[in-house]
């Protein structure tokens, strides 16, 4: 008997279904939505991608922000191709919810109406274009260490619309490096906003990947489930390890005095993060909570002639 992947089996018989499920977890291999699975494993999993997909969508607004105002036609045309990737990376992740039995209007409604989540980082402003290189940087590139072992989730359709996602990701990663390089050697100025704006994302980045380990209460049962790979503050480390050499060759500070090497631990030490900070954003205290909201709902109402449009068609096409 294998030990069971639901941890709430623990110390019981398992059904047919129980067992096939804990077997093929245990395995390695994939859930697709045809097989029989938790509840629990679904519910957990709708919370999951329909975040993962709000935060895509919520994630196009502070960079469309700068859509207008890019400082040359190549920057604006990256930005656009990029904001667009974000949209489609949203309904990718949508369509692989809807797989496992909620639909989109249900999914849209709950956002809407400030019942589901989207990743507090889109919480904060962009008052500077420096800021376009800084969530390029370290917001797609927290995106991408925790993406990168979502690839190999337990369930089929997720999995597979992460591998698109995180080679999109890398792309938005490296635009937003090449913006903070050229402005790194540019001038006084232009060097001045790239820090201040790295100043600025630098925390609430490495706030993506949730609360500590001690107070993120449903990572053991995600782990043991294989949709989570790593914890919480196991990725957050190797995020710091990746941006170490890569703030030298832009030569920008991460604004942590702590920030040094532990030969002991084979880690980065760093200082405490203010999870004050993280709590009021969640509570929806954040600099930008609100109009993020806002606007979502008016480009919702705006959009719904396109909605109307298409079913008509659809309609159409059955009849
Ligand atoms: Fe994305
Ligand atoms: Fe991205």
């Amino acid at each position: 008997m294998t030990s069971p992947a639901d941890l709430s089996l623990v110390g019981r018989e398992f059904s047919p279904e129980e067992a096939q499920f804990n077997d093929l977890i245990a395995e390695d291999s994939r859930i697709e939505p045809r097989d029989w699975m938790p509840d629990a494993y679904r519910k957990t999993l709708i919370r999951q991608i329909s975040q993962h997909a709000h935060s895509e969508i919520i994630g196009m607004q502070p960079e469309s922000n700068w859509i207008s105002r890019a400082p040359s036609l190549k920057r604006k045309a990256i930005l656009i191709a990029k904001v667009q990737d974000e949209a489609g990376h949203g309904l990718y992740l949508y369509s692989a919810a809807q797989t496992l039995g909620i639909s989109r209007e249900e999914m849209t409604d709950q956002l809407l109406e400030g019942k589901a989540k989207y990743s507090s980082i889109f919480n904060y402003t962009t008052p500077t274009w420096a800021d376009m290189g800084s969530i390029g940087w370290l917001v797609d590139g927290a995106a991408i260490a925790n993406q990168v072992p979502l690839c190999r989730a337990s369930y089929g359709p997720y999995g597979r619309a992460m591998v698109r996602i995180c080679k999109e990701e890398s792309f938005h990663q490296r635009q937003g490096f090449e913006i903070l390089l050229e402005l790194m050697q540019g001038t006084e100025e232009q060097r001045r906003m790239a820090q201040e704006s790295v100043n600025r994302w630098y925390w609430p980045a490495l706030m993506m990947f949730g609360p500590p380990d001690d107070e993120s209460p449903n990572s053991t049962q995600s782990m043991a489930w294989k949709i989570k790979r790593f914890s919480n503050d196991e990725l957050r480390q190797r995020f710091v390890g990746m941006l170490v050499p890569q703030a030298e060759v832009l030569g920008v500070t991460l604004p942590d005095p702590n920030l040094k090497w532990n030969e002991e631990k084979q880690a980065y030490d760093m200082s405490e993060i203010d999870w004050d900070e993280f709590h009021e954003v969640i509570a929806g205290r954040g600099p930008a909570n609100a109009e993020r909201m806002r606007r979502r709902r008016e480009a919702h109402e705006n959009g719904a002639w396109v909605r109307e449009a298409a079913a008509a068609y659809a309609r159409k096409q059955a009849a």
